[in-house]
């Protein structure tokens, strides 16, 4: 989480933000990491399973930097991934497949068969059509593959549209009237173990209500099929805790798992309970780093005018793609009068737009992009022939590592090979 020292200067994992802005080998804009807080955060969420037998899946989505993923790994966590890039990240990472979890609405045949081939701990199917086509892809293989059912448990996540999973509408689970015929399917696919079941209903929730009701409903449905013979050794309960961008979270990520284990006590007993969290492991705990580029006289929205930086929609993407706020402050605060400004980007689209804030005046060289580390640099794209943005990690309160990014150049040549 980004701190200020006395003097009121950016310090994330201990090293000096402007410090960092200034050495030779970095250039903004940059992504900036404290990988030991993450790895903090993974301790903090496993304190709500109170000493049940439990696996963090980490939803490397949120943030795929092999560096995160090791250390994630080496605490213990497992994984939770949608691609084969992401898998093949996972196990470089030295993620044990037997912690790994595969969920997704359109896992090509060539993903499935890489599935089945690293006999991950499950895959998550999403469909009575993917448990046959996954049957015929094991037995083709002559293996077995373990399987969970994702259930759409018809729960209406209070975040934004967009990032809301597990209500009717959505594309993502077995609608609880396909859960009969897909343990039909499941009964003639011999080539299959049934191992679990699992939800996610949506992601940066701030309140655990409707957490515990999508286990209520995962749990109730475990209940039926213990009561059929079915013995399940999981219970995917999926990620979703928010964070707090500045506007407050009511609750804490180890609530969420706290609360839905208390809801479900009752219910059914589970051998292992999995979660799936993604942003609230890295959220916090990133930054964006960008320099102001220019500033320009405009009298709109009851501001002092645009500030334009050198970050933009295609390194980050959540203020333009969900309207989400990440505060944005100089490295180096002081008492300089404040004024009303509206950042933008360089992108030539209005939603490169970041939104109003109160920057000093005269305007700082250097601004932070908070909380930046979830959905930030996964989410980036040359768009624009634009670089994409350095990584910096910090571990033990110093930088351990500077990846570079992809320059502008490197973009050039590569269209230039079309
Ligand atoms: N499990 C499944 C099946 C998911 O679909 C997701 C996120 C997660 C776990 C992790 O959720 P988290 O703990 O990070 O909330 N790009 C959007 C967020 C998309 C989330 C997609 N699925 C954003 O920037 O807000």
């Amino acid at each position: 989480m980004l701190e200020r020292d006395a003097e009121g200067r950016a310090r994330l994992g201990g090293v000096l933000l402007e410090s960092l802005a200034r050495r030779p080998d970095v250039s903004t804009p940059f992504y900036v990491y404290d990988v030991d807080a993450m790895v903090g955060e993974a301790r903090a969420l496993a304190a709500g399973f109170d000493g049940r037998a439990h696996l963090i899946c980490y939803a490397v989505k949120a943030n795929t930097s092999g560096r995160i993923v090791r250390r994630l790994a080496l605490a213990g966590c497992g994984a939770d991934v949608v691609s084969q890039g992401e898998l093949e990240v996972c196990l470089g990472a030295g993620v044990e497949p037997g912690k790994i979890v595969w969920s997704g609405v359109a896992k090509t045949d060539a993903e499935l068969d890489r599935a089945i081939g690293a006999e991950l701990l499950s895959v998550h199917a999403e469909s009575v059509e993917e448990i046959s086509r996954l049957d015929a892809r094991a037995r083709a293989a002559g293996k077995r593959a373990s399987v969970s059912l994702r259930v759409n448990p018809s729960v209406e996540a209070d975040t934004h549209a967009s990032i809301a999973t597990g209500h009717d509408e959505a594309k993502f689970g077995i609608p609880l009237a396909e859960v009969g015929p897909a343990l039909d399917a499941l009964a003639s696919a011999p080539s299959l173990s049934l191992v679990g079941l699992s939800s996610h209903v949506g992601s940066q929730m701030t309140r655990v209500d409707e957490y515990v009701r999508a286990a209520l409903v995962v749990a109730g449905l475990a209940r039926d099929l213990a009561s059929r013979g079915h013995r399940l050794s999981l219970l995917d309960l999926g990620g979703g805790m928010g964070i707090d961008y500045g506007e407050g979270c009511g609750a804490r990520p180890a609530d969420f798992v706290a609360a839905a284990i208390r809801a479900i006590e009752g219910v059914i007993e589970v051998e292992r309970l999995l979660c799936e969290p993604g942003r609230s492991i890295v959220g916090a705990h990133g930054a964006l780093v960008t320099r102001v580029v220019q500033s320009k006289r405009w009298s709109g929205r009851d501001t002092a005018g645009w500030v334009f930086v050198d970050a933009g929609m295609n390194d980050l993407v959540r203020p333009a793609m969900y309207g989400a706020r990440h505060r944005i402050e100089p490295l180096t605060s002081g008492d300089a009068p404040l004024a009303r400004v509206r950042v933008g980007g360089p992108v030539c689209e209005s939603s490169d737009d970041f939104g109003t804030y109160e920057l000093p005046t005269p305007l700082p060289e250097l601004l932070v992009i908070r909380d930046a580390g979830a959905y930030g640099f996964t989410m980036a794209s040359q768009y624009n022939g634009r670089a994409l943005p350095a990584e910096v990690f910090i571990e033990g309160g110093v930088v351990t590592s500077i990846v570079p990014g992809v320059s502008a150049a490197d973009w050039a040549r590569a269209r230039l090979a079309t």
